[in-house]
C-alpha cells in the first residue's frame, strides 16, 4: 500500500547544519534563536545533537519545574493519555475540577480558567476587567513600563516595552503604562476609563526587578479606593518559584503591613503558566470570590483549555512539588545561588554590576562596556555572554541587553548549583582585569 504521507529522506543525526536549514526553509523566522540543537534531557541537564551535555538554568525560560524528563511527569503522561486525553469544555472531568481546587487552595476562595499559554491567561483577566467596567463604561488596564504580559495583540499591547509594539501598530485600545514600583505615578494615572491594575510581582523580561511591598499594599489600597480590579500576571515569577506559591506571598512574608485592616492581602486575579505545566502547555488564571463568576457561560473559553491530560499532568507537578517540598528548596538553592553570584559581583565588580531576584528567579546585571567579552559588538551584551556560557557548558536566559536570568527546575539539586557556579565564575574570571 502506497504511504499517504512519504516517508521524509533520512535525515543525518547529530547534525547541527541540517537541522538549522530545515528551520531556515521551513520555520517562520519570529525568533531569534541560539545555535544550539537539543535532542534530550534528564533533570537539571541537556543534550545538544552532538552529544554536549548543559547544565539548565534557564528551565525553557521558568518552564521546566521538575526538569528533564521527570519520570512521575512521563508516568501521568503514559496513564492519562491511555484514558482520555481530550474533551471539550461542553463536558465535565475530574482532572480540571481537581486541578482548580488545588489552585484554590493554594491562593484564597475563588475560581480558576484553564486556557493554553500565560498570553492567554491574561486575555482572560483582561476580558474579566473588560466585564467588570462594562456597564459603567470603564475597560483601561494600567501596567507597568518594562513589563511582559505576550504576544497577542492585547498581550503586546499590555506589555511596558516598546520594542514588541513596533511594526504591529495601532495598539489595542485601553492600555497605559506607568513606572514600576512608583505609587504615586500610578495614582495620577488613573482615569475615569481605568478599570484595573495589572502587575508582575517581580518583572522577568524586564530584567528581574521586583515588587516591593509598600508598592503592592499600596496598590490594594488605590485599587480598593477607586474601585479597581488589582491583576497580577504570575506567569514567570509564579508556581513556587519565588519559594512561595505566589510571589506577593514572598515579597509580603516578612512584612509588618502585610495585612491591611486585618485582611490578608490578595489581588483580584491572577494569571499563571509555565511551570504549571512543566513543558505541558497549560495556562489559567484564578480570580477572586466576588469576582469569579464575572465570565458566565458563553463569554469565554478555549478549545485546548484544561484538558485531562494538561490537568492531569499539572495536578502530578503540584503532588512532586509537594511531597519533595520543593518551594523550599527554590528557597534555599535560590538563596545559596544568589550569595554565590553576590560574592562573584564582589570579587569582579567590572564585571558584575549587580545581583537581584527571589528564590530560583535571579538575574545578574552586566557591567556596562565589556571589553573582553567575544562575539559580534553590534550584538547586546547580555546575548554575547549568554554564548559564553553555552560554550562553557551552561544555559541561562537574556533579558534586555544587560541582565542574565537564572530560571532553573525547582527541584535544582545543591550540586547543580555549584557546578554553574564554578561555571559562571570561570567565564566572569575571564573577561576581568
Ligand atoms: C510575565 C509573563 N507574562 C506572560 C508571558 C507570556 O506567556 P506565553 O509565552 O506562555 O504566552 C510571559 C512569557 O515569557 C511572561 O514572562
Amino acid at each position: 500500500m502506497k504511504d499517504i504521507v512519504p516517508a521524509p529522506p533520512p535525515m543525518v543525526h547529530n547534525q547541527f547544519e541540517t537541522i538549522r536549514e530545515l528551520f531556515s526553509k521551513n520555520v517562520v523566522p519570529s525568533y531569534g534563536r541560539f545555535d544550539l540543537a537539543f535532542t534530550h534531557g534528564a533533570s537539571s541537564h541537556v543534550f545538544d545533537v552532538a552529544g554536549k551535555r548543559y547544565l539548565d538554568l534557564g528551565g525553557g525560560i521558568a518552564v521546566t519545574s521538575l526538569g528533564h524528563s521527570h519520570p512521575a511527569i512521563t508516568k501521568t503522561l503514559i496513564e492519562q493519555s491511555k484514558k482520555l486525553l481530550h474533551v471539550s469544555n461542553l463536558y465535565y472531568h475530574e482532572p480540571q475540577g481537581r486541578l482548580a481546587e488545588a489552585i484554590v487552595k493554594l491562593i484564597a476562595p475563588g475560581k480558576v480558567f484553564f486556557c493554553n499559554s500565560g498570553a492567554e491567561a491574561n486575555e482572560g483577566l483582561f476580558k474579566l476587567a473588560r466585564k467588570f467596567g462594562h456597564d459603567e463604561g470603564r475597560f483601561e488596564i494600567l501596567t507597568a513600563t518594562n513589563s511582559f504580559h505576550g504576544r497577542t495583540l492585547a498581550g503586546i499591547s499590555a506589555t511596558g516595552q516598546e520594542k514588541v509594539k513596533k511594526g504591529f501598530e495601532p495598539m489595542t485600545p485601553g492600555f497605559r503604562h506607568v513606572p514600576y514600583n512608583d505609587l504615586q505615578a500610578m495614582r495620577e494615572a488613573i482615569s475615569p476609563a481605568t478599570v484595573a491594575i495589572l502587575i508582575e510581582g517581580v518583572q522577568g523580561e524586564g530584567g528581574v526587578t521586583q515588587a516591593t511591598p509598600e508598592y503592592l499594599l499600596g496598590l490594594r489600597a488605590l485599587c480598593d479606593e477607586k474601585k479597581l480590579l488589582l491583576l497580577m500576571d504570575g506567569v514567570q515569577c509564579g508556581h513556587f518559584r519565588t519559594g512561595r506559591f505566589q510571589s506577593f506571598q514572598r515579597i509580603l512574608e516578612n512584612s509588618q503591613l502585610s495585612t491591611l485592616n486585618s485582611q490578608p492581602f490578595l489581588p483580584d486575579g491572577i494569571a499563571m503558566a509555565k511551570s504549571l505545566g512543566g513543558g505541558f502547555p497549560i495556562g489559567a488564571f484564578w480570580a477572586r470570590a466576588p469576582y469569579a463568576d464575572l465570565l458566565g457561560a458563553g463569554t469565554h473559553g478555549t478549545t485546548f483549555g484544561g484538558t485531562p491530560l494538561g490537568c492531569a499532568v499539572a495536578l502530578k507537578i503540584l503532588e512532586v512539588i509537594q511531597r519533595e517540598n520543593l518551594a523550599d528548596n527554590a528557597r534555599n538553592i535560590g538563596g545559596f545561588l544568589k550569595s554565590g553570584l553576590e560574592q562573584l559581583a564582589q570579587k569582579y565588580p567590572g564585571v558584575i554590576h549587580n545581583v537581584r531576584g527571589l528564590g530560583l528567579m535571579l538575574g545578574m546585571e552586566l557591567a556596562p562596556n565589556l571589553a573582553k567579552l567575544p562575539g559580534d559588538p553590534a550584538k547586546s551584551q547580555s546575548l554575547r555572554f549568554v554564548n559564553v556560557l553555552h560554550a562553557a557548558g551552561l544555559l541561562t536566559i537574556p533579558a534586555g541587553t544587560q541582565v542574565i536570568r537564572l530560571l532553573p527546575a525547582l527541584n535544582l539539586r545543591p550540586s547543580e548549583a555549584e557546578e554553574g557556579l564554578k561555571i559562571i565564575e570561570s567565564a566572569i574570571a575571564k573577561l576581568a582585569g
